[in-house]
């Protein structure tokens, strides 16, 4: 499986981070300064302004739509409606999951916050006054809000416009060897089972989702200014969607403000720009504001997990088997993998050697809003660690093990990698002992624990959490993975100045990670150049190589890859034009960082920079070279990469309020080569800050009638410095044996591994109460619930 290809200086010292380290973030200077150019800053000449008409109702038919009043308005210049967009094919709209969803409602609202009508007009002020003169007429119709009951006979059937849709089942997909799981479970020594839910949450990213369109009819170009993840896709489905020729259409994400899986799917309200544009002939600008973004672009996770684990009585882990009901709400709008209508859950199997293990997930639809991107997880990784980890401590608790050394009894051992796991994936390389056993003494593990038998005994409530995960991140091989039809590998392309500068250009989107920085650092690595004379372009469709985008955390195991090697394809030109400016022979070169040299010599050689300039010189080239010192590459990646991490939480619990103080908390990631080892910790810090979110108040629910109770930050609470600690990190390096230079994904570690530690500190602290399984949120309220043996409340 992994390609053949050049020993990777990188490797022989995995310790050694990439291309200058830790180097300051070459983007920051813009951004404190105030500098950034995000989308709402971007004020075209003559440009609109477009608002969202939403549904008030979770389930209602469309009876009339009026608009004559809003039309009025002496600053209205178009309103659109379903009917308006049914007369143009393009009422609705293609999902990433083959599904189709209403670009505005023409036959019913489905969802509360569903897109019912677009106004534009001169201002935002006078766009969002309009949408009150709107007077629309609906007929209720019962609601589908728990997807427990999505399927009961009898059930309102929420997809009626889909043909031969009688229920509102949505997909069946499963993984693993039933059979063969079973056949573990029947004779297993000890069996636990529980239902572990994965609440439905948000990704809210500091910015909010907007488009600029800017049709130009006479040629037909369209420019569209958006907050994307994944600029080519969202050209290629343009294209295929409205009916414009991909070449005039240009994608443009300037800076974005975070992304977190919520800038990756094309919404309603982009598709309305460019119909506002194309209407009135003027760019027009939708931006949406919090309410919007909470309550209808997007949701993640909404996965009702019954899991199940075989045992020995002594800790020797065998099988685990997993049914789940998966929430899509009223479109399927998930993005992941085409073959896996599930994403990645099939990791479920997590870190540990099993003989056996099972899936099956089934999809449906309810009265809420579409979704259930990959938030700061590749594709449902951060559910399937969830569940693994959570049940494991179930294990622990019916053995009175220690959960921690039960971990340590049951992971795959370093000789084992790379580990075929029982649902299929291999995983690259891993070594996971020496990770747990780090973050046990950073943390102090055993004194802790002694620490929590005193303090148990005066009655106050301590908690000791303890996860360890296996992320699968780079989707991913060609092979086996595309989205809607588009294969996932990704392109770069380097120039050298002829002075020795350098620009690389890429396919992917930075939200705020450091792409800017640190795959200047790759190609730093590669060839020498420093990474204050690289240019990092990216965000632009007209002047980047097509590719995928970012999220998943890709972008290093696939673009990171495809930079080394485009870098790779510069050095060996420069070889070649190196040899013929000092009258040798390529073969008797030898190579420095930045620099080839005449072996036996090495007075003798030229810099990447000279060897720059002779390309686009007048030096005679060899034959069959080009003057210039250029290169671009698609990598198609060999396979994925599997970046883990040890993670350890102490809490403290209110025993009077239920309040959960999060003490202490100990990471040790291992993402392989680390190519800015500052850049990863705060990735790291990051993650954990939502991990905590996630565990402790996050939560978008919804009441009887399908009302969202989450659509503001006043309800919708993410953790500020406040409720988290100082995150104390670690690392060990495996590097990836088939990534070109050894490193794995790390953006999302910290948010798939974080959540399930803090929730076994949790139970862990509520032992004393017969307690085995919370779910998340802990709010004070369910923590305090918990105690007394009452009901969860919402
Ligand atoms: O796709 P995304 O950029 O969100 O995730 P990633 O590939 O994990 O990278 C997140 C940031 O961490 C980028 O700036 C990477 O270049 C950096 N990184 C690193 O320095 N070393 C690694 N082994 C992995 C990522």
């Amino acid at each position: 499986m992994p390609q053949e290809r050049e020993p990777n200086p990188a490797l022989s010292d995995p310790d050694r981070p990439i291309g200058y380290g830790r180097v300051q973030r070459k983007e920051d200077p813009r951004f404190i300064r105030g500098r950034g150019r995000y989308l709402d800053d971007i004020v075209l000449p003559g440009m609109l302004h477009g608002a969202i008409l939403r549904s008030p109702v979770a389930h209602a038919r469309l009876v009339s739509v009026d608009t004559t009043e809003a039309l009025a308005h002496p600053k209205v210049r178009a309103v659109v409606t379903g009917k308006d967009l049914e007369g143009l094919n393009l009422a609705w709209a293609p999902t990433l999951s083959a599904d189709v969803q209403a670009v505005l409602a023409t036959d019913k609202v489905r969802f509360q916050g569903q897109e019912v009508a677009f106004v534009v007009a001169d201002d935002r002020y006078a766009a969002r006054d309009a949408l009150e003169l709107i007077d629309v007429e609906y007929e209720d119709l019962p609601p589908v809000v728990d997807a427990r009951r999505a399927l009961d006979p009898g059930a309102p059937v929420i997809r009626d416009d889909k043909e031969g849709q009688t229920d509102n089942h949505v997909f069946d997909w499963e993984a693993g060897d039933a059979a063969a799981t079973d056949a573990v479970f029947a004779r297993a020594d000890v069996v636990v089972s529980e239902e572990v839910v994965y609440p439905r949450v948000h990704p809210a990213p500091m910015e909010t989702c907007g488009a600029i369109a800017d049709y130009e009819p006479v040629e037909g170009r369209l420019t569209l200014y958006e907050t994307s993840q994944a600029p080519h896709a969202h050209r290629t489905l343009f294209a295929m969607v409205a009916g414009i020729p991909e070449h005039k259409i240009r994608v443009i994400s300037p800076d974005i403000g975070g992304g977190f899986g919520n800038k990756v799917g094309i919404y309603p309200g982009y598709i309305l720009a460019v119909v506002g544009s194309i209407v009135t002939g003027r760019p027009v600008k939708w931006v949406e504001d919090r309410s919007e973004n909470l309550m209808s672009t997007s949701f993640a996770r909404d996965y009702i997990m019954r899991g199940e684990v075989a045992a020995t009585r002594e800790g020797k882990i065998l099988a685990v088997r997993t049914t789940v009901l998966a929430d899509h709400g009223a479109f399927n709008a998930t993005a992941q993998p085409t073959k896996y209508p599930a994403g990645f859950f099939s990791i479920f199997t997590g870190s540990y050697d099993l003989e056996a293990a099972h899936c099956s997930v089934t999809g449906v639809y309810t009265n809420k809003a579409p979704g259930g991107v990959a938030y700061a997880c590749s594709f449902r990784v951060t559910e399937a660690v969830y569940l693994v980890e959570r049940m494991v401590d179930v294990l622990a608790a019916e053995l009175a093990m220690d959960p921690a050394e039960l971990r340590l009894k049951n992971f795959i051992r370093p000789e084992q990698f790379p580990y075929r796991n029982k649902t299929g994936w291999e995983y690259d390389s891993g070594d996971y002992e020496p990770a747990m056993r780090m973050a046990m003494d950073r943390i102090g593990y055993a004194d802790l624990r002694r620490e929590q038998a005193e303090r148990r005994d005066r009655g106050e409530l301590m908690g000791i959490g303890v996860s360890f995960f296996t992320e699968t991140v780079g989707a991913g091989p060609r092979k086996h993975m595309d989205i809607v039809g588009l294969g996932m590998a990704d392109g770069a392309e380097v120039r050298v100045h002829p002075t020795g500068k350098a620009v690389v250009r890429l396919s992917v989107q930075t939200q705020g990670q450091g792409h800017e920085t640190t795959f200047a650092q790759i190609l730093a690595e590669e060839l020498g150049i420093p990474p204050e004379d690289i240019d990092v372009v990216h965000g632009d469709t007209d002047n980047t190589p097509f590719g995928l985008g970012t999220y998943g955390s890709r972008s290093t195991p696939v673009s990171g890859g495809a930079v080394a090697l485009a870098a790779r394809k510069v050095k060996d030109k420069a070889r070649l034009i190196a040899a013929a400016m000092l009258e040798t022979r390529p073969e008797d070169l030898e190579w420095e960082k930045g620099r080839w040299f005449v072996a036996g010599d090495p007075t003798v050689g030229k810099t990447i920079a000279e060897i720059a300039l002779g390309a686009h010189g007048t030096v005679a080239l060899p034959e069959g070279v080009d003057g210039n010192l250029d290169a671009e590459v698609t990598y198609d990646p060999p396979n994925l990469t599997f970046p883990f991490g040890a993670y350890i939480c102490v809490v403290d619990v209110d025993p009077g309020t239920g309040k959960v103080h999060v003490r202490r908390f100990v990471a040790v990631d291992d993402c392989g080569t680390r190519i800015n080892p500052m850049i990863v910790e705060g990735q790291i810090h990051g993650g954990l800050a939502d991990g905590v979110g996630m565990a402790l108040m996050e939560f978008i629910g919804f009441d009887e009638q399908g009302n969202c109770l989450g659509g503001s930050f006043m309800d919708y609470l993410i953790p500020t410095a406040v409720e988290v600690p100082d995150w104390e990190t670690g690392y060990t390096v495996t590097p990836s044996p088939h990534h070109p230079i050894g490193a794995k994904g790390i953006g999302e570690s910290a948010t798939v591994g974080s959540p399930p530690a803090v929730v076994n500190a949790v139970v862990d602290a509520l032992a004393p109460f017969g307690i085995r399984h919370m779910d998340m949120p802990c709010t004070p309220a369910r923590v305090w619930a918990a105690m007394q043996g009452r009901p969860t409340p919402p």
